[in-house]
């Protein structure tokens, strides 16, 4: 593929990804799984977010985030009016682990290419992981979410930005200060910040 990409080569790299991943039996989730979820969203947003991996909703409909954990990351992101639509959402992997296990290493490493490539194409300026699992796959460390979230990481010219998971969210429902949810509002402002000094304006400039 022409690395200087335009519009229409751009978009066949994004068709092929997503019939190769659509196919993929790299790994035994294959074997269990409904349909595999690409991820979806804004394919310009300098904002990507990503979660572990899809849970029975979003095995059921092929879409990343659309269960009680996605409904809470869009009003999440609508407290700082951030649209879903405007932002890219995906996994680590893409396709779900029975019994919404934590994705295994071989899983994650037979998936991780499918990642690496829509990252190559996105070439977003954030991207938040949502929970431990895409916290410490891509930042390469054993630390875990509550020390992590919160904090900026260089990686390859991007900012990577972890935040807790919304399913943990919806398991700590206290606001008090210190909760989990009072945590998250202060990141998810910070991220909006953050954001706003890189783009300079609107999602598209
Ligand atoms: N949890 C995740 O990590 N990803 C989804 O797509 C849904 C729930
Ligand atoms: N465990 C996770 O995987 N994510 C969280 O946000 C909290 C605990």
């Amino acid at each position: 593929m022409n690395v200087f990409a335009g519009g229409t080569d751009r978009q066949l790299a994004w068709e092929e990804l997503q019939r190769r991943v659509e196919s993929c039996s790299a790994c035994g989730l294959c074997s269990t799984r409904k349909k595999a979820v690409f991820g979806q969203g804004n394919r310009s947003s300098p904002l990507v977010f990503v979660g572990e991996g899809p849970g029975a909703d979003e095995d059921e409909q092929g879409i990343a985030f659309v269960g009680r954990a996605g409904k809470l990351l869009t009003r999440i992101l609508q407290a700082v009016a951030i649209e879903r639509e405007d932002v890219f959402i995906t996994n680590v992997v893409k396709c779900r682990p029975p019994e919404n296990r934590t994705p295994q290493t071989e899983e994650m490493m037979a998936c991780n290419h499918f990642l690496e490539a829509q990252l190559a194409l996105l070439r977003p300026k954030i991207v938040v992981c949502l929970g431990n699992t895409p916290a410490k796959w891509l930042i390469k460390t054993s630390e875990g979410i509550s020390s992590l979230r919160g904090r900026w990481f260089p990686w390859r010219g991007i900012e990577l930005f972890p935040m807790f998971h919304p399913s943990y969210l919806l398991r700590n429902e206290s606001k008090k200060i210190g909760s989990p949810k009072d945590l998250t509002w202060h990141d998810i402002n910070a991220l909006r910040k953050r954001f706003d000094e890189l783009t300079k304006g609107g999602p598209s400039s």
